[in-house]
């Protein structure tokens, strides 16, 4: 240190202020300084990281549980909240292939006397005022799944999230999540978004980086990419839902060689076209009588959305007959048991958006047994147990409705690759599984990580010259000298403690790095300042009203109680939802389905207690 000072002083007297102060600051521990060797820092770090091995795709295990009132789905573990007062929160979601963050179910969403054993029906609630780590954000809109009239909002805020079993090794933990914490019995189960764009809440300046962006950037997975298949668990002893995060399970597929790109639209963009769709046993065995249309694959929604012409042939082809008060194709049980014992298939031909009916195409074929799913309360006001069977098809009022739910990815594998805007589809593969082929991980690199692992590590490239061998030869036989006299200098200061500053006059150098060395050390990077810090965003995606918003004031300042004491968790009345929420008033316009659903699910299935006010909307 001496040695040092005086030869900075001897370059530059304000040098020598400067380093006094490094020294005290780091003899005091100050948090910020200084910035620039921070900086250089952190460019060290990222150095070393780029040049450590790229790091592998993550398979996430399943929660093990089927669960939803739509399904039976397979859900996904996700821990939330840290340092809170009850622990960690356990919570299980569903893998959303199109939201952008993570939506939990809180305590509103279930309300005293709702149903038995709520909470774990809903796959766990996320109590925000149990987290100490919760930075409440305002109440947005979801902004997804506006064009089947099934927009939702709910506080937004941010905390730590891990998806995947805790401890487990293959988890993944995002310490600035956002997150929506919801009530809308619509969405029984919460989600976990895998699209990577940016959540956008006040406005488009301030985006929220996403869960997947955060994980390749932090070298976590080698690019924002994933392999999806919802699972399902009528094969076998069912098979749960697999994904993997910066690449692909091969074993879960058969192969083909169709690659689609991206819609367009990036609301849109996991589309395809959809050429036909036929059975094998029915009549018509054409069940997609007008031709092909542009399909959104989306998993947050467990049904298909097909034109009402489509939908009038699967009526036909099964008989099937729709229930306009509980808005879904309900299968009565002697109809089930007639379509269970012929087992139709149906086979589901789709091609890329820009691919022409000439263009390539994949078939996905589904047995009638992945159609066979269940409801429940609130969807069927008094049915606990899912006793009332549906078949997951939807008629859509328009295009912009097209859409192959969750059901679809039962027998479809999904590779989505935001590196080269494009994915695939491919038919589920059941025999590797069940030959005990279990789990698979292809890695998916990014074409970004490639690069700048090859411009960082220019002498790792394999087709190096003789000279250039030899070269790094002479370098490592260098590099062990100096090393070995470092180590001899370093043994010889703690020796001969009184010769020290003799010797560091004669080897300046290592003086140098010596001295360097604490000041790059500790990077003093603000721990949870994002989340303490004014991250706060007043103005909401879509304004709510007065009642919401003091309803925010009112869990800042006092947890749930107030909220529940207000009213606010529940709007019975379909009037309240449409009058006071603009963006989802389609819900009621929508001809013949979803609206009528809505309205009913809200007077029939959900009311809540009769001494509950009711002056607040769904949330
Ligand atoms: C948020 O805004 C950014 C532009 O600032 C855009 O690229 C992104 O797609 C938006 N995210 C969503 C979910 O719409
Ligand atoms: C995406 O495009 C790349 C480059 O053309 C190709 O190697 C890859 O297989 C494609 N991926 C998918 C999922 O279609
Ligand atoms: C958190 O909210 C729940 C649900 O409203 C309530 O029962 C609980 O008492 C609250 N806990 C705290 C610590 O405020
Ligand atoms: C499609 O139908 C929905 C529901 O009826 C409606 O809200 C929406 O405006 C329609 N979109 C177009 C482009 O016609």
């Amino acid at each position: 240190m001496k040695g040092l000072k005086l030869r900075a002083c001897a370059v530059q007297p304000l040098g020598l202020l400067m380093l006094t102060f490094a020294s005290l600051s780091t003899a005091l521990s100050l948090p910020s300084w200084p910035r620039p060797t921070s900086l250089r820092g952190s460019d060290l770090q990222r150095r070393q990281r780029s040049n450590s091995s790229t790091p592998s795709a993550i398979s996430i295990a399943p929660s093990q549980y089927w669960e939803g009132n739509d399904g039976p789905w397979s859900t996904f573990p996700l821990q939330i909240g840290s340092g809170s007062v009850g622990g960690l929160q356990n919570v299980r979601v569903l893998v959303s292939t199109a939201a952008t963050a993570i939506w939990t179910i809180g305590a509103e969403g279930c309300p005293n006397g709702y149903v038995n054993s709520c909470p774990d029906s809903r796959g766990g609630l996320f109590l925000r005022n149990q987290s100490l780590t919760w930075a409440p954000d305002s109440i947005f809109q979801t902004g997804l799944e506006m064009n089947l009239g099934l927009d939702s909002s709910g506080y937004v805020g941010f905390d730590v999230a891990t998806l995947g079993w805790q401890g487990s090794g293959a988890e993944v933990t995002d310490q600035h999540a956002t997150v929506w914490n919801m009530a809308d019995p619509r969405y029984w189960i919460g989600v976990f978004g895998m699209n990577p764009r940016p959540t956008n809440l006040s406005d488009f300046n301030d985006p929220q980086t996403s869960f997947m962006q955060k994980l390749f950037e932090s070298k976590k997975i080698p690019s924002v990419s994933y392999g999806y298949t919802a699972g399902n668990q009528y094969r076998a002893d069912g098979y749960y839902g697999s994904l993997t995060l910066g690449g692909y399970d091969p074993n879960r597929f058969v192969e083909n060689d169709v690659s689609f790109p991206f819609d367009e639209d990036i609301s849109r963009d996991l589309s395809v076209n959809l050429h036909s769709i036929t059975t094998s046993t029915g009549l018509p065995s054409d069940l997609l009588p007008d031709g092909s249309i542009s399909i959104f694959i989306d998993s947050t929604v467990p049904e298909i959305w097909l034109p009402e012409s489509a939908c009038n042939a699967f009526e036909s082809a099964f008989g099937l007959t729709y229930n306009t008060s509980i808005g879904r194709y309900l299968v009565s049980s002697s109809t089930r048991q007639r379509l269970l014992s012929e087992n139709p298939d149906v086979t589901f031909t789709i091609g890329p958006i820009n691919g022409g009916s000439k263009g390539k195409t994949v078939d996905i074929t589904l047995p009638y047994r992945a159609f066979d799913l269940h409801l429940s309360f609130p969807i069927i006001p008094n049915d606990y147990n899912g006793t009332t069977h549906y078949f997951p098809l939807q008629r859509a009022a328009n295009d912009t409705q097209y859409t192959l739910g969750r059901t679809f990815l039962q027998e479809a594998y999904l590779i989505a690759d935001y590196e080269h805007q494009n994915f695939s589809i491919s038919q589920c593969d059941w025999s590797q599984k069940a030959a005990g082929n279990d789990q698979d991980v292809v890695s998916i690199i990014s074409p970004q990580l490639k690069a700048s692992q090859s411009s960082s590590n220019p002498d790792s490239d394999s087709s190096l010259s003789a000279g250039a061998i030899a070269g790094v030869a002479i370098g490592v036989v260098a590099l062990i000298a100096v090393l070995g006299a470092a180590l001899v200098f370093i043994r010889r200061r703690k020796k001969a403690d009184k010769k020290r500053a003799a010797e560091l006059e004669a080897k300046e150098n290592f003086a140098d790095e010596d001295s360097a060395e604490p000041k790059v050390g500790p990077i003093s990077e603000p721990i949870g300042g994002e989340l303490g810090g004014g991250e706060i965003h007043e103005a909401p995606l879509t304004q709510m009203r007065p009642e919401m918003e003091s309803g925010r004031d009112g869990v800042e300042k006092y947890g749930y109680s107030e909220m529940d004491g207000r009213g606010h968790v529940i709007e019975m009345d379909g009037k309240g939802y449409t009058a006071e929420m603009p963006g989802s008033a389609a819900v009621l316009e929508m001809p013949g389905s979803e609206g009528r659903v809505f309205e009913r699910d809200l007077k029939r299935g959900a009311r809540p207690p009769p001494d509950e006010k009711s002056e607040g909307g769904w949330i």
